[in-house]
């Protein structure tokens, strides 16, 4: 594996998922492949679990760690040809061949501005990283996509999966902030790869990007498309046509423990309590959601055993 930008960079997503169940079983078995290795994290944006799982299953293999948040280093410049005589002191041609020499692989986290679609959707600052920098570079949620956030998902499903295909759904749920749909998009691709029923219910005005939902059902009607999930996965995200917009609030979406059922409840987090979705659930062991941070090492795991296997 070179760059791990998408869920399109792996080849075989059902070995690349029982891989990490093997590895999660005994993470230290190739505790002396990043031997003299080093990966650089850039945080363009918080995190919890993407800084702290990476870290740890890089260090599981071997590996050194160096994070640097980036705006505590000099302010980047993306634009090519520009004079750069403003704010900016830095050109990512220069950043990304330097971060290069003291790393041997990057992984990069910069989420959209939410207000340039077209600049969103073009993933100019970890395409940049990928283009520039002479070493892999993994994708730690970037302006459309968390592929790490996926496979940790993918992971969990196959453990906890009572039938062969289980009813899997994608849920909308309210929120106070427009949110990325980095996540939502991952999740709808890794679904599409997985021998599951999958299906997504939002309210109108909330379509996803229809390059990525392709043939997928969508429903307005939350409870007919909750009727008979195995897993509900719940996530937030702002207007992809009104861009970055948050509609008219619709805080009946909010998953409740009668709407959900007997399903297992799945979120990437972090989670606003009460708003995304009620305390009963979330306290319950329906929920999945602490088991799916647990498994963001691993799927992070077995990203850079590929990456430093090709190395
Ligand atoms: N799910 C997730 O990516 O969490 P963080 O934003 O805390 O890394």
């Amino acid at each position: 594996m070179t760059h791990f930008l998408n869920i399109n960079n792996i080849s075989d997503l059902n070995k690349m998922v029982e891989e990490a169940i093997v590895l999660k079983a005994n993470p230290f078995m190739f505790q002396t492949l990043g031997a003299q290795k080093t990966l650089v994290l850039l945080f363009f944006n918080a995190s919890l679990r993407t800084r702290i799982s990476t870290e740890l299953a890089a260090k599981n293999l071997g590996m050194n760690v160096i994070v640097l948040n980036v705006s505590d280093a000099w302010q980047l410049e993306f634009e090519d040809g520009i004079v750069m005589n403003l704010h900016t002191s830095e050109h990512i041609k220069e950043a990304a061949q330097v971060i290069s020499q003291y790393a041997s692989i990057i992984g990069v986290r910069a989420f959209p501005s939410l207000s340039d679609k077209a600049k969103d959707q073009s993933e100019w600052v970890l395409n940049a990283f990928s283009n520039l920098a002479s070493v892999p570079v993994i994708n730690m949620e970037s302006a459309t996509a968390h592929p790490l956030q996926a496979l940790a998902d993918a992971i969990t499903i196959a453990e906890h999966r009572q039938s062969q295909a289980p009813k899997v759904v994608l849920s909308w749920a309210p929120h106070p902030k427009a949110l990325p749909h980095a996540v939502a998009n991952s999740f709808v691709r890794m679904m599409q790869l997985q021998d599951v029923e999958f299906c997504i219910t939002h309210p109108e005005g909330y379509d996803l990007d229809p390059n990525i939902i392709k043939d997928t059902p969508v429903f307005y009607d939350q409870e007919k498309a909750l009727q008979n999930a195995d897993f509900v996965y719940v996530k937030n995200w702002s207007s992809f046509n009104d861009y970055g917009k948050i509609l008219t609030p619709k805080t009946n979406w909010m998953m409740t423990q009668q709407k959900i059922g007997h399903a297992k409840f799945m979120h990437c987090l972090p989670v606003r309590r009460n708003v995304v979705v009620e305390d009963a659930i979330l306290d319950s062991v329906q929920s999945l959601c602490i088991e799916q941070s647990n498994n963001r090492t691993y799927a992070a795991q077995i990203v850079l055993k590929k990456m430093l296997e090709s190395l």
